[in-house]
């Protein structure tokens, strides 16, 4: 656990909350391996029954911290986020997230790994990937064509082209669009609800449901060995130092 991520349990449902609102809840090598745990954890843990993923107001996730990323460009990426990823393709237990403001990169593509999305009807969902020199994570070349179809997932994931809330409700990543400051207190309903479901029945309905997990797992391998390279791309390296220099 570390201050930027807040672990609650209670009544059978776990929250895990990412809280660097200073930085837009961008989520460093300590924040992953905290989440990460709080998966694991969760998925070993009989009385927690489902995960509810949630950030602050204005930002969800503005995705992985890019002061990381410049280390990463010359140091080689460290395996805390790859694993975090891998932890959200191996869990077992029902995951729910509370979407309210920018989600970015892996803020949006962590959505399609979540059984029950709500979104603020501020948010603001976008994978600049490309902008970045880099290419899409967290399996979503494969899930965000399947769930969302070629055409939207290419607008999304490689021209970089952000969706609302209701966009993404129409293309199938989000369930509800509703008030921003209604989104924990649905997230939280829809959490509980699953919570009280029979336990056994759920886990196989979701395994069922889930039946291309190792071909997620593959493709998470094969993302993440063109993420490294390109990681240290000229084209990657000059984005970075643009998005530092436009801050100041
Ligand atoms: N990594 C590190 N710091 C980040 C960050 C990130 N991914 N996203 C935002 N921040 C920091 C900013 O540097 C700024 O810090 P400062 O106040 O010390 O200068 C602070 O968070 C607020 O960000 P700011 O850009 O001023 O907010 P905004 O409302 O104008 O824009 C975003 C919000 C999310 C659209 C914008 O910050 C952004 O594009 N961030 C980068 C997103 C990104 O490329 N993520 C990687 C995806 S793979």
């Amino acid at each position: 656990m570390t201050g930027h991520i807040a672990v609650t349990d209670d009544g059978g449902v776990r929250t895990v909350r990412i809280n660097r609102p200073e930085k837009k809840n961008a989520l460093t090598l300590a924040m992953y391996l905290a989440m990460t745990n709080a998966l694991r954890e969760a998925d070993q843990d009989g009385t927690i029954r489902c995960v509810l993923l949630a950030g602050a107001r204005d930002a969800f996730t503005a995705g992985n911290d890019l002061a990381d990323f410049m280390q990463a460009a010359d140091g080689g990426l460290d395996p805390r986020a790859h694993e975090f990823i891998t932890s959200l393709a191996r869990m077992q237990k029902p995951m729910v997230a509370a979407v309210n403001g920018v989600a970015v990169g892996l803020g949006t593509t962590m959505l399609l790994h979540c059984d029950y999305v709500v979104a603020g009807t501020g948010a603001k969902l976008m994978t600049p990937f490309l902008k970045l020199g880099l290419i899409p994570e967290a399996a979503s070349t494969l899930l965000a064509p399947m769930r969302m179809g070629h055409v939207r997932a290419f607008a999304l994931l490689a021209m970089g082209r952000p969706l609302s809330a209701d966009e993404a409700k129409e293309a199938g990543l989000v369930n509800v669009v509703v008030g921003p400051a209604e989104v924990d207190g649905v997230a939280l309903a829809a959490a509980r609800e699953i919570a009280a479901l029979p336990a056994r029945a759920i886990a196989l309905t979701r395994g069922l449901m889930r039946a291309q997990q190792q071909m997620i797992l593959d493709r998470m391998e094969e993302e993440s060995k063109h993420y490294k390279d390109l990681l240290q791309s000229d084209e990657a390296r000059a984005a970075f130092q643009a998005f530092f220099a436009r801050n100041k």
